[in-house]
């Protein structure tokens, strides 16, 4: 058996993650699930957004399957995603984004995308003085040798066959520079038989869209990463397509790479795609790559068939769209 948190959290993260789950159910008896509060939800029950009884139910769990928390306007409390982790030390954040179904004016997608998780400007370090704002943006080479590694770690198992480096080294050439030269460095020696590309940010997310065959796993700094996920996202459809999982030494933690969905959420329409493909992430990290693959042919299978939510123009719900899921785990479908 194996134990994992679940962090629903707000707007649509309670919508997608009741769905992820009742996939996970249906592909395996040999899970522990355990509930916890996060971000608004928690704070209405009097905590922090981050309460310590998550925190320490997400350490003493195998995994944790999170939904989305909402920021609002003005929020002066630390946000409970970079606080989970730093505690958890989840350095690397991998964000597949493959295409499942075909998108008017756009090419398919297969990328996958591996952001510093630790640093640059997520540590927050704002610096409020008469006439504006400093914010400082740390790249140490002990977080780029880490986060390369781990692309070339993962390419490597996963059959990948290129790693590109994004950055901005031609701007930031200290900061960015020592990214692009530790990936440089740890490309050569890694005797992986990866391809070495770089490119800069900017070029990146115009070659995303237009042609997307280009890139096979990208390796880049916190806040491009959570930038081209996103676009990579538009490409194949949408943000309900693109899961991910924050993953570090001891720890890991899955979730959608979208937000809470303010403007959908509470209506059952909310595409639980992502949050599903983020279970079947965990369940692969957590040793049970069987039933992880089995959710992943099955979420193709029902898309394959015609099944689409109404992000992407079709009439199902939710739930509608995760019972032809659960149908075809069944073997009903
Ligand atoms: P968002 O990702 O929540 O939504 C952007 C757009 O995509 C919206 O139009 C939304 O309806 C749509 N969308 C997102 N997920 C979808 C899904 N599964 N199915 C169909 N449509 C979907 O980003 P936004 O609007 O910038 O932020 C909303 C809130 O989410 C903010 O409070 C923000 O701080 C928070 N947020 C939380 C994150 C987290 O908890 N990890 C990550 C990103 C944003
Ligand atoms: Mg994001």
């Amino acid at each position: 058996m194996k134990r994992v948190c679940v962090l629903p959290g707000d707007g649509i993260g309670p919508e997608v993650v009741e769905c992820a789950v009742m996939v996970l159910e249906a592909a395996t008896d040999q899970l522990e699930l355990v509930h916890a509060d996060i971000g608004q939800s928690a704070i209405g029950r009097g905590g922090s957004s981050l309460p310590d009884e998550t925190l320490d139910l997400m350490m003493t769990c195998d995994s944790s399957l999170f939904g989305a928390v909402t920021t609002p306007p003005g929020e002066a409390r630390p946000s409970p995603v970079l606080k989970f982790r730093r505690e958890l030390g989840l350095y690397a954040n991998l964000r597949p984004v493959r295409s499942l179904i075909e998108v008017p004016y756009r090419k398919p997608i297969d990328v996958v995308i591996v952001r510093e998780n630790t640093e640059g400007l997520y540590t927050q370090d704002e610096i409020v003085d008469g006439e504006g704002v400093t914010t400082l943006r740390r790249v140490s080479r002990r977080a780029c040798e880490r986060i390369v590694r781990f692309a070339i770690d993962y390419a490597r198992k996963a059959g990948r066959e290129r790693i590109c480096c994004v950055h901005k080294s031609n701007v930031l050439r200290s900061s960015d520079g020592l990214f692009l030269s530790v990936f440089g460095e740890l490309m050569a020696s890694s005797g992986a038989g990866l391809e070495p590309q770089e490119q800069l940010v900017d070029s990146a997310a115009m070659h995303l869209v237009t042609e997307p065959e280009r890139f096979d796993v990208i390796v880049t700094l916190n806040l491009y990463g959570d930038i081209l996920s996103d676009v990579a996202a538009g490409v194949a459809g949408g943000l309900g397509f693109a899961p991910s999982g924050n993953i570090g030494d001891e720890h890991s933690v899955f979730e959608p790479a979208h937000g809470s969905a303010p403007d959908i959420a509470g209506k059952g329409v909310a595409n639980p795609t992502a949050t599903t493909l983020a279970g079947a992430m965990m369940l692969r990290h957590i040793g049970m790559s069987g039933e992880a693959e089995a959710i992943e042919n099955a979420v193709g299978e029902v898309y394959r068939a015609g099944a689409r939510t109404r992000d992407v123009g079709g009439p199902l719900g939710s739930k509608q769209f995760t019972d032809l899921v659960v149908r075809r785990l069944e073997g009903e479908g």
